[in-house]
Order: C-alpha cells, then structure tokens, then sequence
C-alpha cells in the first residue's frame, strides 16, 4: 500500500517560539492520543520556515511517523549566494523532505521548469525526499487546459528522473485557484486530476511505480472537507497551508483518514 501523508506548509507564518510551540504541541497531542505507534495513521510532515527548521526536526524525531522539511532550497550545494540555503544544509538538521515548485514560488520567485530540474536534483543528491508541487490557475481551467498544464509540468519537472530516483518522489496537487481563498477542489475535481497524474507515471515508469507513487491534494483542505478529499482512491494525503497553524485543525485532518 502507497504511503498516506498529512504536511503543513506553514509558509512564511509564525516566529521562531510560535512554531516550536506548534510543533510541540500537535506532537504531544498526537502522543496523547494514543498514536505512538504511528503505523495505523498517515505520516505527518511539518514545512516550517527555514530557521525553525533543526529545532523542528528535534521535536519531530521524539515521534515515529513524524518528519520535517524545508520549503524551498537553492539548486547549488554551496557558494556565494547570499541569503539562500542549499540541500546539504537542510539536510545537516535532520530534515528528509523538501518542497520543490511550490505555486508561490513559482509566480513570486521565477522559479522555472529547468530551475525545478535542478532542485530535484540537488534534493536527491541530498538523500532529501522532494514534494513536488504541481497544479493549474483558475483561468487555464476555465479554458479546460488544466490536464496540459499539469502534465508539462510532471513531464517537465520529474519525468527526466530514472525509476530510482522517481521512487524518491512524492507529488503534490494543488490547484492555484484553490490555494488560500477558501475554496476548495471539490472531490471529484481532485480524485479525476489525481489519476491523472498516476495514469501519466504508469505511461512512464510502468504499473508499479504509479500504485506506489503518494500524490498529495492541497488547496483550502481544512477538517471539515479533509475525509471527503481523502477518501478518493488516488489521494495519499494533503498538504494543507492554513489550517496547518492551528494544532486543533492540523490534528483532526491527520484524524480525517
Ligand atoms: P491553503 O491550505 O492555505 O490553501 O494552502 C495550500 C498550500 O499552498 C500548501 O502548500
């Protein structure tokens, strides 16, 4: 069975002791309750900003199940590049994701399709697990061209991957229109887009690496729509912005499988 993931992209939210206590927080009232043995729940990832990040990943580590990433990392391991982090530093915390091709960066930074290439990459050369953020504007859905946008995107972003390396991948869905406005894919829109995608890695990689492959939805998902998304056949999970600051929302997503 494919690996089912709850991740918080806290985005650029919360100061240093807010996020510690966040992160304490939802880990002690997931020991609490009784899910020590984190088999039978998904696997739970907090994205918080980079300078929370080691103390992140020190809390994390006190539970099985729970894992920490960066947001977003430079494609170079090392150099002057004043203001970036690089793979091999996320990793020196302990971290073991890293969001790659997130939409805001795409549309706030100039982040590209050869730019995703490289950070993939140096993620993997890391031994960093990329979660890679795919997913169309509200107007090239309106055109209906919402499954070419995605597909050049996987097939440019991840597609060059060998079968090693794509195994390392999880993807993530989400739907600019539906990122921070409240509304939501519904779950139709995100189980049909979802297939999709698995279809297109079975084309490539073949069957086996398409049922093992974790696709994430993310876009306004928040407790009260989380089991309807999740219980589509091709969501693994979410990654879930701002209902992931409130450690009673976050918990009862983690609670919606
Ligand atoms: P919201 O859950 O706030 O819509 O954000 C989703 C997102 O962008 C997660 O990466």
């Amino acid at each position: 069975m494919r690996k089912k993931i709850v991740a918080g992209n806290w985005k650029m939210n919360l100061t240093y002791s807010e996020g510690v206590s966040l992160a304490e927080e939802i880990c002690k009232r997931l020991n609490e309750a009784g899910v020590k043995n984190l088999d039978l729940m998904p696997e739970v990832l907090f994205f918080p900003p980079y300078i929370h990040l080691s103390q992140v990943t020190k809390i994390s580590e006190g539970l099985k199940g729970v894992f920490s990433g960066a947001q977003n990392c430079h494609t170079e391991p090392k150099g002057a590049y004043t203001g970036e982090i690089s793979a091999p530093m996320i990793k020196s915390t302990g971290a073991t994701h890293v969001l790659v091709g997130h939409s805001e960066r795409r549309a706030y930074f100039g982040e590209d399709d050869q730019m995703l290439v490289a950070k993939v990459k140096a993620a993997l050369e890391n031994e960093l697990i990329p979660v890679f953020c795919c997913g169309e504007k509200l107007p090239e859905r309106e055109k209906e061209n919402h499954f070419e946008v995605v597909r050049a995107q996987i097939e440019n972003g991840i597609f060059w991957l060998d079968e090693t390396g794509f195994e390392n991948v999880v993807i993530a869905y989400e739907p600019v229109w539906a990122i921070g406005t409240g509304v939501t894919a519904s779950p139709e829109q995100a189980q049909e887009m979802h297939a999709f995608i698995r279809k297109l890695i079975k084309e490539k990689y073949g069957d086996d690496l398409a049922e093992k492959t974790t696709i994430l939805y993310g876009g306004s998902c928040n407790p009260k729509n989380a089991a309807s998304l999740f219980s589509q056949d091709d969501v693994d999970g979410g990654l879930i912005g701002g209902a992931s600051l409130k450690a009673d929302d976050f918990i009862e997503i983690i609670k919606s499988f």
